[in-house]
């Protein structure tokens, strides 16, 4: 037996589950539908495909916001994890489930994916028959993987990277990057029974002022870990940053790179596909200025023409929407995408060629770490701060670089810590910004362009 398969029947021994029939999940995956792959869809569409997030304790109620999203004609539909479970307190998940049935009130933020397990979850996924999304932030998620998968989720979202430095203080990294390993691993062993298992990286990461040349690089160094796994389809992802201009350069440096990484290690046979999600930062708590700012979003998702984009809603900034709010947004979206029609090719060279250049220096300089792996080589990029996420909770990160938005609300660095960006590159950066002389309204900025959507 497999050191793979040995580790798989010690993660299935759980006290909160049912017993795993891996042979019957094969049979089941190998004779799915093909609508439930999401990357079945995307060979074959032309337009974005639109997904929002949402998760429910109950079965029940989980049920009713499907439905109410099929009335929206969604393309992709979430499946939420609910943070007991994504911190694999499967006890406490239990408890509140129990307590949300018995009270019709909801006692967790996501849905108890383990909790109610893959024979009861598979039913719920069968009977829609869309591509579902395992939507979570989980470090360790060998077990909540496992159970997706059984259930019919083909599409995993999370990495060792970007689902470990938005969301966790203490939780080692090193550990993530195992965990995340077994992860890719399983994904590609079933990706060769029917269509491929699509993953996703998570790049909005803390969603505040996160310079784009962070997000691309994580985002290539998430593809690859999980590329040299054997994955076949992955999606590359980013947020609305507040500048439209800086969301197209991104986009074209993001598309352009992954490419040229993938062939790099000899993966170019992989699908690619790119992820943009609706402002991720803080939200107006003017409901009608966030339909204005969501909108936006679908314009420049539109523009660069993403494959799929990851709605929100005008409740953002008050907690978890209402099932019909959430579906109000898919509707809202597929509106706009369908009056948007032949938009023109947008770029900038002079931005694009300071990107890619960033992005090359940093990429250059955790490849030439001399650890033997290309984890170990992340792992001590982080530790160094080579890699360095701005506004992240977790003790490894350096917290060193700090950014700040020009006038046309770019998101620049001028101050770069451990990044190996070149002085040209730096002093472009700088040259967008006047900064006072005074410390206190620099920072009384940064606190402004952090809340930049406020009206
Ligand atoms: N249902 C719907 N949306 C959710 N989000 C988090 N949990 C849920 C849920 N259970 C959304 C938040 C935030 C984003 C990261 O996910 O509103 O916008």
């Amino acid at each position: 037996m497999s050191l793979l398969q040995r580790e798989r029947d010690i993660i299935v021994q759980n006290e909160y589950i049912d017993t795993f029939d891996f042979a019957e999940i094969e049979e089941f995956i190998k004779n799915a539908n093909k609508e439930l792959f999401i990357s079945h869809k995307f060979k074959n569409s032309t337009t974005t495909l639109v997904q929002p997030r949402g998760g429910f304790p109950t079965y029940n109620k989980q049920f009713e916001l499907y439905e109410e999203f099929m009335k929206a004609n969604i393309d992709v539909m979430p499946l939420t994890i609910d943070s007991h479970t994504r911190l694999n307190d499967y006890a406490s998940s239990k408890k509140m489930l129990m307590l949300s049935e018995a009270n019709e009130v909801d006692m967790l933020n996501g849905y108890p994916l383990i909790t109610h397990g893959y024979n009861t979850t598979r039913k719920m996924v069968t009977n829609f028959n869309k591509p579902m999304s395992l939507r979570h932030g989980t470090p360790d998620a060998r077990l909540l993987v496992e159970t997706a998968l059984a259930s019919g989720i083909f599409e995993i979202e999370g990495g060792p990277i970007t689902y470990l430095l938005p969301y966790s203080k203490n939780f080692p990294l090193d550990k993530a990057f195992l965990y995340w390993k077994y992860v890719e691993k399983i994904c590609a062993n079933y990706s060769v029974l029917n269509e491929p298992i699509n993953r996703e990286s998570f790049g909005p990461l803390t969603a505040t002022l996160v310079p784009p040349c962070i997000t691309i690089v994580i985002q290539l160094l998430e593809m690859l870990l999980s590329l040299e796994e054997g994955v076949k389809s992955f999606s590359v992802s980013f947020a609305q940053h507040g500048s439209l201009i800086q969301d197209v350069v991104t986009a074209n440096v993001l598309r352009k790179t992954a490419k040229f990484y993938a062939k790099k290690i000899d993966c170019e046979n992989a699908t690619i596909n790119l992820v943009y999600h609706q402002w991720m930062g803080a939200f107006p708590r003017n409901k009608e200025f966030s339909d204005s700012l969501i909108n936006t979003s679908s314009v420049i998702s539109a523009l660069v023409r993403a494959d799929k984009i990851i709605t929100k809603t005008r409740d953002e900034a008050f907690g978890i929407p209402t099932m019909e709010c959430n579906a109000q947004s898919v509707a809202n979206t597929k509106y706009t995408f369908k009056i948007l029609r032949g938009l023109p090719h947008i770029s900038d060279e002079e931005e694009e060629t300071n990107l890619e250049a960033e992005v090359h220096s940093i990429m250059e300089a955790v490849f030439n770490d001399n650890a033997d792996t290309l984890w170990r080589k992340v792992f001590n990029s982080i530790k160094n701060g080579t890699i360095d996420v701005p506004f992240s909770p977790h003790i490894i990160n350096h917290n060193e670089v700090i950014t700040i938005r020009d006038n046309f609300n770019n998101i620049r660095i001028i101050e770069k810590g451990n990044l190996p960006i070149s002085d040209k590159c730096f002093t472009y950066e700088k040259s967008k910004v006047k900064l006072s002389e005074d410390k206190t309204s620099v920072i009384n900025k940064i606190i402004c362009d952090i809340g930049v959507m406020h009206e």
